[in-house]
């Protein structure tokens, strides 16, 4: 019996896949079929699946095609699979040409002419008008952001606001935009979504307008510096059915969300204690160590270091203490805000003029989750135990300046696919 195996996403299945599936089978008597999972696809960079793997797998199973179908979650299964199954054939679309050459060592491989004019990423862009997001400030953060969006489908980037025209002229420039404008309303009309990246305490104008406006927003940290400026952006953009998300890029990153899922599922017992560190020396001629009132370790950094203890401590804390040692100025160049909940507590510790070791310690009653520096870019932790033998390492890609992560999840959420919400709702935002 010929064995042939082959593999893909199957997403928004389609007849270059029904063809590919046909002529794969033809090559042989018994067709295995991997398909890939979300994570391994986010993990090399295909931040838009759409269907669900269940999905993916009945659309291919539907065909009667495959003898078998299983699932691909890793890199180098595939020489795992073929020489698990005996595999004759190895085979996939001729996009891949070259690609798999190394799979001859196994086997024989074989290149299908790839139906043309058809693919999931053309789908994905007819089902899903494509999104143009205009940008809010055009300072350091919102020019890693540009670079970023062109790694998800389904947005353009299109054009720059700042009060400074010849900044966003430059910006413009820069990045190839059709549009660079002083006047906010001037953007708003030319877009559908907003990345608002302008000093701190602009923030919240800005997502109040764009969201009056009818624009979905991704607003940098932090979002409002009052609790009901917070409700009240996310009371409108729920009144206005749109899109409001909180731009901390590690609450999107797929390390940090399977962390916080290794730390929910009980392995270290019951979570106890989160203490949580982010500090960067600062220049001291730039606005945070010279904006009293906006700038300081706290305002910069606190956001990340609180995103862990509100989302495994959660947003009940009963006491919250902050201490700081501010600068000559009055800067505030270290902060501790430590928290007392009903069943633990919490530590954050943010600076800008005081250097410390920049990690993430999640305390349980059966062993502790350990991330260090950068557990912000989170692509490293380890669960430990009393029993210093026992420790379980889990690794996690971080792609690029992991913004994609944030933009995929703005991008699908604007599509409706609310599934995601869970990665930062709304709730621990406001809390933050
Ligand atoms: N395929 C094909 N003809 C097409 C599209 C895909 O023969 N028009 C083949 C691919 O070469 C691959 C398999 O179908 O062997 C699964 O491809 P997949 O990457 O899931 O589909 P694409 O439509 O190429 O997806 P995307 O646009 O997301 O890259």
């Amino acid at each position: 019996m010929k064995k042939v195996i082959t593999y893909g996403s199957f997403d928004l299945f389609h007849e270059g896949h029904y063809h590919l599936l046909k002529r794969a089978k033809a090559l042989g008597d018994y067709l295995i079929v991997g398909v890939t999972t979300e994570q391994y696809d986010e993990s090399r960079g295909k931040l838009n699946i759409v269907d669900s793997l269940d999905k993916r797998i009945e659309h291919v199973r539907q065909t009667g095609f495959a003898d078998e179908v299983i699932v691909e979650d890793h890199p180098g299964q595939k020489a795992e699979d073929v020489q698990k199954f005996s595999i004759d054939i190895f085979t996939v679309g001729s996009d891949w040409t070259g690609a798999f050459d190394y799979m001859k060592q196994y086997c024989k491989v074989v290149y299908l002419e790839r139906t043309k004019n058809v693919s999931s990423t053309i789908i994905r862009t007819q089902q899903y008008p494509i999104i143009r997001i205009g940008v809010i400030g055009s300072g350091r953060i919102a020019t890693r952001f540009v670079p970023e969006a062109k790694y998800v489908s389904g947005v353009i980037v299109n054009s720059v606001c700042n009060p400074c025209r010849n900044s966003a002229e430059k910006f413009s420039e820069r990045f190839e935009l059709d549009l660079a404008t002083d006047d906010p309303m001037v953007l708003l009309d030319a877009v559908d979504a907003v990345y608002i990246a302008s000093p701190h305490e602009t923030h919240y104008g800005y997502a109040k307008q764009a969201l009056e406006s009818r624009k979905h927003v991704l607003c940098e940290k932090p979002l409002a510096f009052q609790k009901k400026e917070a409700e009240e952006l996310y009371a409108l953009a729920a009144a206005k059915k749109l899109v409001l998300l909180e731009a901390i890029k590690t609450a999107y990153c797929p390390g940090f969300v399977q962390l916080v899922g290794i730390a929910k599922s009980g392995a270290i017992g019951r979570i106890c204690d989160v203490e949580a560190c982010f500090t960067r020396l600062a220049d001291k001629k730039r606005r945070e160590c010279t904006d009293i009132k906006y700038g300081g370790g706290f305002t910069e950094f606190g956001s990340h270091t609180l995103l862990p203890i509100i989302k495994l401590m959660g947003t009940d804390y009963q006491e919250l203490r902050f201490d700081s040692i501010l600068g000559g100025n009055g800067i505030d160049l270290y902060t501790k805000a430590s928290f007392v909940y009903e069943n633990g507590m919490a530590l954050s510790k943010s600076g800008v003029g005081v250097k410390s070791e920049g990690q993430l310690v999640i305390s349980g009653t059966e062993g502790y989750i350990l991330a260090e520096s950068p557990w912000w870019l989170t692509q490293y932790f380890e669960v430990r135990y009393e029993d210093p033998g026992k420790k379980e390492r889990y690794f996690s890609k971080f792609l690029g300046d992991g913004l994609r992560y944030e933009i995929s999840d703005f991008v699908a959420m604007i599509q409706g696919h609310q599934n995601r919400a869970f990665k930062f709702t709304a709730e621990e935002s406001v809390a933050i």
